[in-house]
């Protein structure tokens, strides 16, 4: 069989470029069947897109294998492209003949009704046949492509920073280890784990980031982007954390903290309509079936000007909103989820930048600002969501950097020599960020977990198929 000769779904109900009456060959997986006296209809999807083709079969009878094609199998149909005389569809399939190709009995857990997302998450090998993980996998594939078009198109390089690091960039701890030892015969040296003698020579760890890297390579090719997966062993159970998650990372040479907080809000609303121009069939699919508000979300993102304020500014915002907090709202503390939420809910309704954050409580690489208490972080809050985006100015004066590394509780200094070195040899102020892209992917579908945007999550005690 040439397989090559079919034609997909798409092609004929989205491009409509298959002239009515030709004849075309359908491969894809059975979704119902209804087979009466007359005349049997069998609905199939390939994938291509969400919307399915009826093949409608005159003279059952004529076609025995009828009998063994239920819900779950896959097919091949030939026949003829006509318009359809019901309602629901345009097109359909006047059937010639129909094949089995795979069976499915009734014990295929995707039988035709809505199913919980709690329950699809137990069978996330069967359930990218759905539409709505149909519609999440190919919006994901479609905008990330949208990512790299963005950045290709402004001069920006997409570079490969390392999976396998041997430092902890956000210096949070949260770190996977990766190593070719024994685990139940781990070689010690003095009491202590001998990495020296593992697989590279050092204590390794799965990459939580790719920003220390693409810092090296923005200094030398100027503007720069990364766009793979990063890895977090923190513990938290959260709708929005998953511990292997996507992430693009751009980073500019010659930039500073206002660069920077415009590059986030750019890319940020360019994604945003981008998945609303063009990729109208999911979005669609997101309002009628996910959130009635999906559009109107991404519209007045699109059409708003992001606020600014210093983190400072927000501290004072939230004390005098007289609002019962759940965690205490105070100088020098971290702002949670539901303090972002709340500015960019309730005060400002629409996307907030904050910036000027406690130096406290911010990695060690962003830059010092001249009051010595703050660094020029920045994080982008959308709402429902909170933060999509962390990002900062970067810390390029050598002395101060070491010095910062040193009060972090930086130890093995001597690991990050590469680091510093870019501050010794030629350097200039940069800036960049990180965009969450399953957080952007919820924010966009409005899916609540984010579990069921990423294909097969890995979560805390999760790492099926
Ligand atoms: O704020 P984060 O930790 O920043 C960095 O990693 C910087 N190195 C980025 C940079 O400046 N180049 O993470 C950036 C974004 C967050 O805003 C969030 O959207 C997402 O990554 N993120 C997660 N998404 C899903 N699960 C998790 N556990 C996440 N942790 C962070």
């Amino acid at each position: 069989m040439d397989y090559k000769i079919r034609t997909k779904i798409r092609q004929i109900v989205i491009e409509e470029m298959v002239p009515l009456d030709t004849a075309v060959t359908i491969l894809g997986l059975v979704r119902t069947t209804r087979v009466g006296k007359e005349v049997a209809f069998v609905e199939v999807n390939d994938g291509s897109c969400m919307q399915n083709i009826q093949a409608v079969i005159a003279e059952p009878k004529e076609h025995p294998v009828m009998e063994k094609i239920l819900t779950g199998a896959s097919v091949r149909i030939r026949g003829k492209l006509i318009l359809s005389q019901g309602k629901g569809q345009k097109y359909e399939i006047a059937v010639d003949t129909i094949d089995l190709i795979g069976a499915a009995d009734d014990t295929y857990p995707l039988q035709k009704k809505r199913h919980s997302f709690e329950f699809l998450r137990e069978i996330a090998h069967l359930r990218p046949r759905t539409n709505t993980f149909g519609a999440v996998n190919r919006i994901r594939s479609k905008l990330a492509y949208a990512i790299h078009k963005y950045y290709q198109e402004r001069g920006f390089y997409y570079i490969h920073t390392p999976l396998i690091s041997a430092s902890d960039c956000e210096g949070a701890g949260d770190l996977f280890h990766v190593s070719a030892f024994d685990l139940k015969n781990i070689p010690l040296k003095d009491g202590e784990i001998d990495w020296d003698s593992d697989f590279f020579g050092t204590e390794t760890y799965l990459a939580v980031s790719g920003q220390l890297e693409a810092e090296l390579l923005a200094a030398a090719l100027g503007d720069v982007y990364t766009f793979g997966p990063t890895f977090r062993a923190e513990n938290s159970n959260t709708s929005r954390h998953a511990s292997e998650f996507w992430m693009i990372e751009p980073e500019m040479a010659w930039a500073e903290q206002e660069d920077n907080m415009d590059l986030a809000e750019d890319f940020v609303k360019f994604l945003f309509r981008y998945a609303l121009e063009e990729c109208s069939e999911e979005m669609d699919f997101f309002a009628k079936w996910i959130d009635k508000e999906a559009r109107g979300t991404l519209e007045g993102v699109v059409a708003a000007e992001f606020e600014r304020i210093t983190y400072t500014e927000a501290i004072k915002v939230l004390q005098s909103s007289g609002e019962k907090f759940e965690y205490p709202v105070k100088w020098g503390l971290e702002l949670q989820t539901e303090h972002e939420r709340y500015l960019t809910e309730r005060t400002f309704q629409k996307p907030v930048i904050v910036y000027d954050y406690p130096e406290e409580i911010k990695a060690f690489y962003m830059r010092l600002n001249d009051d010595g208490k703050t660094v020029r972080a920045m994080d982008v809050l959308v709402p429902r969501v909170g933060e999509i985006i962390g990002g900062s100015q970067r810390e390029e004066r050598y002395e101060v950097l070491l010095e910062r590394m040193k009060k972090k509780g930086v130890t093995n200094l001597d690991a990050y020599y590469w680091f510093l070195d870019i501050r010794r040899y030629g350097t200039m102020p940069h800036a960049g960020f990180g965009l969450g892209f399953d957080r952007a992917l919820m924010y966009i579908t409005g899916i609540a977990n984010i579990r069921d945007v990423l294909p097969f999550p890995r979560v805390p005690r999760w790492a099926k198929f």
